[in-house]
């Protein structure tokens, strides 16, 4: 065959193949025997080998994968990827509609006379996934990441056959639609069946496993995964309607999967019926829906609503009530927390539910186990919601056995000490703090870890192991150890004897913000330490602070006044601090700090990528500010440094080599400022 021969056959071959993707695949209407399309597809193959000039991004043979990629490239979202915020109820419902009335203005009788066109769409249950075409032809395919910024997925987005490479007609020059991915059931049932044949576990659920299917690095093995994609949101200058629906038409015509089950709604009633409908439909479905998208129809009007910080003000998502099995309570264990608060776990017989097998459920406190009134011997109702640990939600009398065991506990499960409830507490605590052992330790693990005093070499084993040999009962004698009580003990080499000892040494110079943060305090989280530490600017302020002026600083209220003002009252905690003060911990603020910082990054523009060991991004923004340099996101001509991290953007990189800008890492950047 000739060149001009070849380059026509292919061209005739990809307009058939993707005329067939699409009547499979976003028409459910195949056409053609599987067996001639793959004929019409190897065919289209071998010749793109033979004459590569022709081989092309959109050509249906980049469906079929083999494309590995290594890492996945980090990509800005034009757009931010927002989400919707939740309802659950008829009145949810009934309140979003009199937002949205209120926010266009409609007061009074008009407010319950005027209907709002709504689109009600089905709320897939998969991965978000953002796709922008330039001219026709699928440029990326990102995911939702942190809403700011995903990653580029494209090559393999390219295998799923229902997301067109090349539109058919009459499209913008430029534009973004989003949707969501997702297994079909039947697709996912396949494959679980494959996978036990084979000896393999099965996958999880079929959001995960979307999830994770669109992470993986052999696009070849994605093809033959068959994900499927509908989409739902377009985005761009110049999207051809002023009305959402009007837009997902125009979308289906240019070869979008769109879901036949949108419907324009007028007003909330025919919208609570809509719901009503797939509440119980639902299940009959081919795919998993968690619930159903509101969204006003008109852009005017979604304009004129606007967003909040997370989400638009335009839509809402209803979310239907989650699935329930029931089970047998077969034992209950007690977890003790670093601050002594017991929390319940119900070990229960296992049980499917919502595709995954639930051995272990949360009860959370005594005052859930009186209020459910459960018992061990029970049958449970155990429902999965959004969070992953699933809750006991009810209680079968019918099948109560008789001799069912009241689940009482008025002893430390740990340490045998009797428990205390604190006033308008759920929770039973033990008050053994300086004795128990799980807190003793979770005390010191808080202590070292990396937002506190960031002793990495110092993990929850060897606390465990320096606690029961009887070398720490507290943060205190982490500073008294000496290597020479160290080299004795079990899998404790020298070269890790010198590491602890040296990472310990190191934490003397954390800040004081982090101390206090360290030495937890109850309600003291990381925020609230840095402006307290900026307030009072020592310990010993803090130590003689009443609780008026300590309520007067920023984030601190009740609760927390009262938990500072309780540590410090008892005679062991303040013994501790006593201590650590002797050993040379940061308890006040340093110079710098207090004068408000330094110049020595006067005039300079610094942008921070990647991730850091020893401090956080925003720590290092905070020194930044602290010394008089500039924050900046973008790399431009006028940065000065670029302050990087492990993982750095590969693009950044790039962008610094090319306009010469200095890239230092944490120990140099630490150097600039000392
Ligand atoms: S619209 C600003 N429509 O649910 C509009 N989202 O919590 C954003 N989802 O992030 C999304 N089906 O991943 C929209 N028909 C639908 C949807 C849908 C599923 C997902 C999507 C979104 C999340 C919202």
């Amino acid at each position: 065959m000739d060149k001009t021969a070849a380059k026509a056959r292919i061209e005739e071959l990809s307009k058939q193949l993707e005329q067939h993707n699409y009547n499979y695949y976003v028409l459910d209407n195949p056409t053609i025997s599987d067996f001639d399309f793959d004929k019409l597809l190897e065919e289209l193959i071998a010749l793109e080998k033979q004459f590569p000039e022709f081989l092309n991004a959109e050509s249906p043979s980049q469906r079929v994968g083999g494309q590995i990629t290594k890492e996945f490239k980090s990509v800005k979202h034009k757009y931010p990827m927002l989400s919707l915020s939740n309802s659950y109820s008829t009145e949810d419902m009934e309140d979003f509609d009199r937002r949205v009335c209120e926010g266009l203005g409609m007061k009074g009788n008009d407010l319950f006379a005027q209907e709002i066109e709504y689109v009600c769409e089905l709320k897939f249950d998969g991965l978000s996934i953002g796709l922008t075409y330039v001219d026709g032809k699928l440029q990326y395919a990102v995911t939702r990441g942190d809403g700011v910024q995903g990653d580029d997925v494209t090559t393999n987005v390219k295998t799923i056959k229902s997301i067109p490479l090349k539109l058919r007609e009459n499209f913008p020059k430029e534009f973004e639609i989003r949707g969501e991915i997702f297994f079909p059931r039947k697709v996912f049932d396949a494959i679980n069946k494959e996978r036990e044949d084979i000896g393999e576990p099965p996958l999880a659920n079929p959001r995960n496993a979307a999830s994770g299917t669109m992470k993986m690095q052999d696009s070849a093995v994605v093809a033959k995964r068959n994900l499927d994609c509908f989409l739902y949101h377009m985005l761009g200058e110049n999207v051809p309607h002023q009305k959402h629906y009007e837009n997902i038409l125009a979308a289906k015509s240019w070869g979008f999967k769109t879901s036949e089950h949108t419907k324009v709604c007028s007003g909330i009633q025919e919208v609570l019926k809509f719901i009503e409908h797939w509440d119980k439909e639902r299940h009959n479905l081919p795919f998993e829906i968690d619930g159903i998208v509101i969204k006003v129809n008109d852009y005017k009007q979604q304009n004129n609503l606007g967003f909040t910080a997370k989400s638009p003000r335009w839509a809402i998502a209803y979310k239907f009530k989650a699935e329930q099995v029931s089970t047998e309570l077969q034992s209950i264990s007690y977890q003790v927390g670093r601050t002594g608060a017991i929390t319940p776990v119900a070990n229960l017989k296992p049980v499917l539910l919502a595709g995954t097998t639930v051995k272990r459920a949360s009860l959370h406190n005594a005052d859930i186990i009186e209020k459910l009134d459960v018992r061990i011997g029970d049958f449970v109702y155990v429902e999965k919601g959004g969070e992953i640990i699933p809750k006991i939600i009810g209680v079968d009398l019918s099948k109560r056995p008789a001799d069912s065991k009241t689940i009482y506990i008025d002893a430390c499960p740990e340490c045998g000490t009797k428990l205390v409830r604190h006033e308008d507490e759920a929770a039973h605590y033990c008050p053994n703090e300086m004795g128990c052992a799980p807190q003793v330790k979770g005390k010191i693990e808080h202590f070292v870890a990396r937002k506190g005093m960031n002793i990495d070499s110092l993990g929850g084993e060897t606390i465990a192991q320096l606690y029961e040999v009887g070398l720490i009962k507290n943060i205190a004698d982490l500073y008294d150890l000496k290597k020479e009580q160290l080299l004795p003990l079990e899998r404790m080499a020298e070269k890790s004897a010198d590491n602890l000892i040296e990472g310990i040494e190191a934490s003397k110079k954390v800040p004081f913000e982090r101390v206090l943060f360290a030495i937890g305090i109850r309600h003291v989280g990381e925020t609230t330490a840095k402006k307290i530490s900026k307030k009072v600017k020592s310990i010993k302020v803090l130590l003689n602070s009443t609780k008026e002026e300590l309520l007067a600083i920023d984030e601190v209220g009740e609760i927390i006044a009262v938990s500072i003002a309780e540590h410090f009252s008892n005679p062991n905690n303040k013994n501790i601090v006593d201590r650590l003060i002797a050993k040379g911990l940061q308890f006040e603020l340093s110079e710098e700090q207090q004068q408000g910082g330094s110049d020595k990054l006067k005039d300079l523009s610094i942008v921070i990528s990647g991730v850091f060991e020893k401090f956080s991004r925003d720590q290092y923004k905070e020194m930044i500010e602290l010394h008089g340099g500039k924050n900046s996101s973008s790399i431009s001509k006028k940065t000065s440094y670029v302050l990087a991290g492990d993982n750095m953007g590969p693009e950044k990189l790039k962008k610094a080599e090319s306009l010469g800008v200095k890239i230092i890492n944490e120990d140099e950047f630490l150097e600039l400022i000392k």
